[in-house]
């Protein structure tokens, strides 16, 4: 295969997940009888016609408050070796009952949850039909993380070059791939989703980044408490990075090209020349992926930049 020198490999075509269940994790993911007070679905936050985000700095909780992070893509999730800026989970399903959980998001208890879906025949039948044990706290956790793990975009112009279709980027967009593993981005942002498997500071080289927000947000060490783990953060996956808009933990860069700068600058200790970044940038925009056939598209803000 083409990719078979290449550090990255392309988004799997297809997931290999039950259809009945992510079926069911669908309806259950765009149904706002999963917040306590009926007003927000998962998708409030994550909608799948734009990015799998909202295109806020920071998501808006339903209880008020500004404590929450920028809102991470569910496309593409199943690619992550853990969850959440932080990494505070790595498994799926317990991401999901932690989410419900939460008083700032969801906060539904468990009898909650399973007396509202309970009152609705529709799902009741669907349960009994994808799960030996009908509707349990485990089985609507299964489906929503089933429906989260065929959230795959394939097929974006970048794969289609790695798949051996060398036309499918253009010159520059070719110069960009090149810069982005010779200044040692791609050590970083690895593996198929190109980020989502690594810890690592957010100011390697510079203590001080442009637009940082107050208090700050201490990443890793929330979970760790480890003195090392202060102000690290996942390595966000780039897929479809052209469409989720703002950038970084609290979103304080609305613009790619400027957080590909602070990328150089921060992690890589490099003032790169503005032709440089360009072609990084333009590089970035060819990893927008199609979701059911279609490209994404960007945020409902509109910040996001043209495929
Ligand atoms: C109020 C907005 C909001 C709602 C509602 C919401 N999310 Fe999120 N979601 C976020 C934010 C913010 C993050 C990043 C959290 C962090 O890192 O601190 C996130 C992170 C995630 C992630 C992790 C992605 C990754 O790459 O690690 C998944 C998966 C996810 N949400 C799924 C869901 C599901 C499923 C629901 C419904 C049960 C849901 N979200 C409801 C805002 C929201
Ligand atoms: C030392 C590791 C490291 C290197 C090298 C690195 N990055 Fe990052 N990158 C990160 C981390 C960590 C974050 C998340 C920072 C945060 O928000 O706290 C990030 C965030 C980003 C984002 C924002 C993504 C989003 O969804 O918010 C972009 C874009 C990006 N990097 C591109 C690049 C490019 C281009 C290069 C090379 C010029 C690069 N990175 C080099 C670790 C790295």
């Amino acid at each position: 295969m083409a990719h078979g020198n290449e550090p990255i490999a392309p988004v799997p075509l297809n997931s290999n997940i039950d259809p009945r269940r992510a079926a069911l994790g669908r309806q259950l993911f765009h149904d706002s009888r999963l917040s306590h007070d009926q007003k927000y679905s998962c998708a409030t936050c994550h909608p799948l016609d734009h990015g799998g985000m909202d295109g806020l700095p920071v998501a808006k909780s339903p209880v008020g408050g500004s404590d929450l992070r920028n809102t991470l893509t569910v496309f593409n999730v199943d690619l992550n070796a853990s969850y959440n800026w932080d990494g505070i989970t790595n498994n799926l399903t317990d991401h999901t009952a932690r989410i419900l959980e939460n008083p700032r998001l969801m906060n539904m208890s468990e009898a909650e949850l399973l007396s509202r879906i309970r009152g609705d025949s529709g799902y009741m039948a669907a349960f009994q039909s994808a799960y030996p044990q009908g509707l349990t706290r485990a089985s609507v956790l299964d489906a929503i993380a089933s429906f989260e793990r065929s959230l795959l975009t394939p097929n974006s112009r970048f794969d289609r070059f790695l798949r051996g279709d060398v036309d499918a980027l253009s010159g520059e967009e070719k110069e960009g791939y090149r810069l982005f593993k010779a200044y040692g981005c791609v050590s970083c942002h690895q593996g198929i989703n190109m980020g989502g498997n690594l810890y690592q500071k957010f100011g390697v080289f510079e203590e001080k980044i442009p637009g940082e927000r107050s208090p700050l947000d201490s990443g890793r060490f929330r979970i760790t408490k480890a003195p090392r783990d202060r102000h690290v953060f996942r390595v966000p996956s780039l897929r479809n990075v052209a469409v989720t808009a703002p950038y970084f933990h609290d979103g304080r860069e609305p613009e790619l090209k400027e957080a590909v700068k602070t990328m150089a600058k921060a992690q890589l200790g490099r003032r790169l020349r503005e032709d440089e970044i360009d072609r990084i940038v333009a590089f970035l925009k060819t990893l927008t992926g199609k979701y059911r056939g279609k490209i994404l598209a960007g945020p409902p803000s509109g910040n996001s930049e043209d495929e």
